[in-house]
């Protein structure tokens, strides 16, 4: 770990631990320039590591970033391509700072409908980074909550037919451990960009408790100072999960 990150996570307490990102906006901020909706995702991509390099010092270890959804297939077949393009290149081009930074990446999603590349690409990138951990970075590829659930009730169920787990065991905590999200700890801050106040389908199980900002900026307007603030106001909010405040 580089020198002085301990002490700074140490100065804010009240940080959110886990910060997850709906990074939303990325097309209509290309269309209200007159350009096409993929000039918006690779600005959406440069944004990202500003926001992974200000993790440290506000004392965030974990940052889980939405960056294609179950359900984004349905997109028009230029933009699904442009973005996969997009990720293999996002890889190949970043891996060696988000390294040397100390940023342990992740991927989180089913693999299973990404091209071969793309695949060799993220195992890579997880095995590069595995014994850094200044910062943990999640990225979420052909991610949805809804197929992550069903995705572990089905290891599950195989387990319990094996015998390897008996019905009376499984409880929170054993469904906990078949996510892809296994390692992570829950988020405690959900932001989503570029005003839409939903979740379509991200970390639905992991966020029971997260507290949530929607804010009207677009993603690739997201800056550092944006973020700032949000995990400021966040040491301001009383989390009582269910219970009464003394
Ligand atoms: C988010 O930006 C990125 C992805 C979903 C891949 P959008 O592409 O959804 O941008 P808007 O919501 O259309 O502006
Ligand atoms: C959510 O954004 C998915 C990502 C940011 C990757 P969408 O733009 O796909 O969500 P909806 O369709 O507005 O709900
Ligand atoms: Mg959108």
């Amino acid at each position: 770990m580089p020198d002085g990150t301990q002490d700074k996570e140490r100065a804010a307490p009240c940080a959110p631990g886990h910060v997850a990102v709906i990074m939303d906006g990325n097309g209509r901020w290309a269309q209200s320039r007159g350009r096409p909706r993929l000039f918006g995702h690779h600005a959406g991509a440069r944004r990202v590591r500003e926001i992974v390099e200000a993790c440290p010092d506000l004392g965030v270890k974990y940052l889980t970033v939405f960056a294609f959804s179950t359900e984004n297939w349905k997109r028009t077949q230029t933009e699904v391509a442009g973005l996969m393009s997009l990720f293999r290149r996002y890889i190949t081009k970043e891996a060696r700072a988000l390294c040397d930074e100390g940023v342990r990446v992740r991927f989180i999603g089913d693999r299973v409908r990404l091209d071969s590349k793309l695949i060799s690409l993220m195992d890579e990138l997880e095995q590069m980074t595995e014994h850094n951990d200044r910062v943990h970075l999640t990225i979420a590829i052909n991610y949805g909550s809804r197929d992550e659930v069903s995705r572990a009730i089905k290891r599950l169920a195989k387990d319990v037919a094996t015998g390897q787990l008996s019905p009376e065991d499984v409880t929170e905590t054993t469904l906990t451990r078949y996510l892809d999200t296994h390692v992570l700890p829950d988020p405690d801050l959900v932001i989503r960009t570029s005003g839409e106040a939903r979740i379509s389908n991200f970390l639905l199980w992991q966020s029971a408790y997260a507290e949530y900002e929607f804010i009207d900026t677009l993603w690739p307007d997201f800056t550092r100072e944006v973020f700032t603030r949000l995990v400021g106001s966040y040491g301001k909010r009383e989390r009582r999960f269910g219970a009464v405040s003394l």
